[in-house]
C-alpha cells in the first residue's frame, strides 16, 4: 500500500467506526508496532534522501493528525457506551469530573437518629405512634381530664381537631398508653415522632416540631435512675460532660413532675445570652409515671412503677447546631440545608 492509497483507507475506515473495540483495531493496524504506518517506513530505504525527508515530514504528520482523531473518537465512543447498557456496566475514570448536586440529610433527621442511637445503646427499643389521636390516647389517658386548658383548641391548649373528633397529637406522650397495653414489662421505649400546635410562629415557636418520648416501665424505678438516663443521654449526645438539675414542674401525667435544665454550655453556669444569663437551659419535661396513667395502660400501679420524658428535638439540634430559629427547619432554604 503507497502512502496516498493508506490515507485514503485510514479515513474511510475511520469514518465508520462506532465501537471502542473497533476503534481498537483500527488503531493496531495503522499505528500498532507492526501497523501500516511502520511498514511504510520500511519502503523509505528505497528512496532519495530528499524523498525520504519529505515522506517522513509527511508520514509524521499524518500518524500525529490520525492518533488526535482516535483520541477524539474514541471520547465520543465512551460517553455514548456509558449511555447504554453496555458501558454501563463499566467506571469509565477519564469522564468529566464535573460536580453532582448530592441531597442532605434535614438536622432534624440528623437529630433524631442520633438520638435513637444513643436510647438503643442504654437498652431503649425505637417505636412509632400515629399522628392523628383519638381524645383518649392524646389525653384523657393521660390524667388530662375534659376542661383541662391543655384541651381547649384556640386558648391555652393549642389542640388542632379534625372534623371525625380525632386530633393532630399535640404531644408524643400519646402513644404511652398504647405501649403499656401491648408490651409486657418490663418496658424501656422512645417514641421520636411529628406533633401539632395551633400557635403563632416565631423564631421559638413552630406548629409541627419533633418530639422524642421516653418510656421506663419496671418494679423497681426511682428519680435517681431517670436522672442519670437523662445526664448519659446529653452527654453524649453533645459530646462533653454536662450537668443538670430537676425543677419541680406540673404535668397532669408524671407525679412528682420536672423540668430538667443544663448547665449552659456556652458559658458554662456563668450566664450568657444563650441561657437568658440564668446559667441554666431548660431541656425537657419529665417525672414518675402518674399510677392514673399506668391503670389506664392495664398494668397495675401497685406492682410497675417507671418515668417519663418527653423533648423537643428541633431544640436539641438547635441548641447542637447553634441554629437560632426554628422555623429554618421546614424553610426549604438551600443554603441552609447545604450545610449539614
Ligand atoms: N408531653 C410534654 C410536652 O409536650 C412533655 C413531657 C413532660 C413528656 C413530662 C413526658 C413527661 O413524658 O413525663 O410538653
Amino acid at each position: 500500500m503507497d502512502f496516498i492509497e493508506l490515507k485514503d483507507n485510514a479515513e474511510k475506515e475511520l469514518e465508520k467506526i462506532a465501537k471502542s473495540s473497533e476503534l481498537k483495531s483500527f488503531f493496531d493496524k495503522y499505528l500498532g508496532k507492526k501497523g501500516e504506518i511502520r511498514q511504510l517506513f520500511s519502503l523509505v530505504k528505497e528512496l532519495t534522501e530528499e524523498e525520504k525527508k519529505k515522506l517522513g515530514q509527511e508520514v509524521n504528520e499524518f500518524a500525529r493528525n490520525l492518533e488526535e482523531k482516535i483520541a477524539e473518537l474514541e471520547k465520543e465512543i465512551r460517553r455514548k457506551e456509558v449511555e447504554t447498557e453496555e458501558g454501563s456496566q463499566s467506571l469509565d475514570v477519564s469522564l468529566s469530573n464535573e460536580k453532582i448536586e448530592t441531597g442532605h440529610l434535614n438536622p432534624l433527621t440528623l437529630t433524631r437518629r442520633e438520638m435513637e442511637r444513643i436510647f438503643e445503646l442504654m437498652g431503649f427499643s425505637v417505636v412509632d405512634g400515629p399522628e392523628v389521636e383519638d381524645e383518649w390516647h392524646n389525653f384523657d389517658s393521660l390524667n388530662i381530664p375534659e376542661g383541662h386548658p391543655a384541651r381547649d383548641a384556640l386558648s391555652l391548649g393549642k389542640t388542632y381537631y379534625l372534623k371525625n373528633g380525632n386530633v393532630l397529637r399535640t404531644q408524643t406522650s400519646s402513644a404511652q398508653t398504647r405501649y403499656m397495653q401491648a408490651m409486657t414489662p418490663p418496658i424501656r421505649i422512645v417514641i421520636p415522632g411529628k406533633v401539632y400546635r395551633y400557635e403563632t410562629t416565631d423564631a421559638s415557636h413552630e406548629i409541627n416540631f419533633y418530639q422524642i418520648e421516653g418510656l421506663l416501665i419496671d418494679k423497681d424505678v426511682s428519680v435517681a435512675n431517670l436522672k442519670a438516663v437523662l445526664r448519659i443521654f446529653l452527654e453524649e449526645f453533645f459530646e462533653r460532660e454536662v450537668e443538670i438539675r430537676l425543677r419541680p414542674s406540673y404535668f397532669p401525667f408524671t407525679e412528682p413532675s420536672f423540668e430538667v435544665d443544663m448547665l449552659c454550655t456556652v458559658c458554662d453556669g456563668k450566664g450568657c445570652s444563650a441561657c437568658k444569663r440564668s446559667g441554666w437551659v431548660e431541656i425537657l419535661g419529665a417525672g414518675m409515671v402518674h399510677p392514673n396513667v399506668i391503670k389506664n395502660g392495664k398494668l397495675n400501679p401497685k406492682k410497675w412503677k417507671g418515668f417519663a420524658f418527653g423533648m423537643a428535638i428541633d431544640r436539641l439540634a438547635m441548641m447542637k447546631y447553634k441554629i437560632n430559629d426554628v422555623r429554618l427547619f421546614h424553610s426549604g432554604n438551600l443554603k441552609f440545608l447545604k450545610q449539614f
